[in-house]
C-alpha cells in the first residue's frame, strides 16, 4: 500500500499589500530590507541627517510618490533619478513598506 502525505507549509511573512493611487502593489519588508542596503550606504539607516535627508519612519504613500517623481524627473536629484528608476514598482513598494517600518530619528 502506497500511503501518500501531504504536507502543508505556512510561510507568513511579513507581506502586505500596498495601495498606491489606484493600483494595488504588493510589498514585502524582507525583501524591502535586502534592498535597503543600497540605500542606506547615503541615507542613514538610524534615521539621521547628515546632508542627505532620511527616509525612515516616512508614510508608504508619500515615500511612493516621491521615489515615482524621481522615476519620472519630476525631481532632479541625479543620483537619486538613477536609483529610482531601476526600481520596479514591487521593490519600490517593498522599500516603502520596509522604511515606515524603520524609526524616525528624532
Ligand atoms: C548615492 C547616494 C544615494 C543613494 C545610494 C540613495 N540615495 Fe536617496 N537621496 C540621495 C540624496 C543626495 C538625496 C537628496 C536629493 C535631493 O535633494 O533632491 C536623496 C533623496 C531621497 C529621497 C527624498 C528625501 C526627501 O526628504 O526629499 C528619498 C525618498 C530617497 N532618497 C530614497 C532612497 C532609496 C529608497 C534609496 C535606495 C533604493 C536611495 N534613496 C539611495 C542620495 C542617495
Amino acid at each position: 500500500m502506497i500511503k501518500a502525505t501531504a504536507l502543508a507549509i505556512l510561510i507568513t511573512g511579513l507581506s502586505a499589500v500596498v495601495f498606491a493611487k489606484d493600483t494595488i502593489i504588493k510589498g514585502d519588508i524582507e525583501y524591502g530590507k535586502h534592498l535597503a542596503a543600497e540605500c542606506v550606504t547615503c541615507h542613514s539607516a538610524l534615521g539621521k541627517n547628515k546632508g542627505i535627508p532620511p527616509v525612515t519612519g516616512w508614510n508608504i504613500d508619500t515615500f511612493i510618490s516621491v521615489i515615482n517623481a524621481y522615476r519620472s524627473k519630476e525631481l532632479k536629484n541625479p543620483a537619486m533619478r538613477l536609483i529610482a528608476g531601476r526600481l520596479d514598482e514591487e521593490q519600490i513598494a517593498s522599500l516603502a513598506l520596509y522604511f515606515a517600518s524603520q524609526p524616525k530619528s528624532e
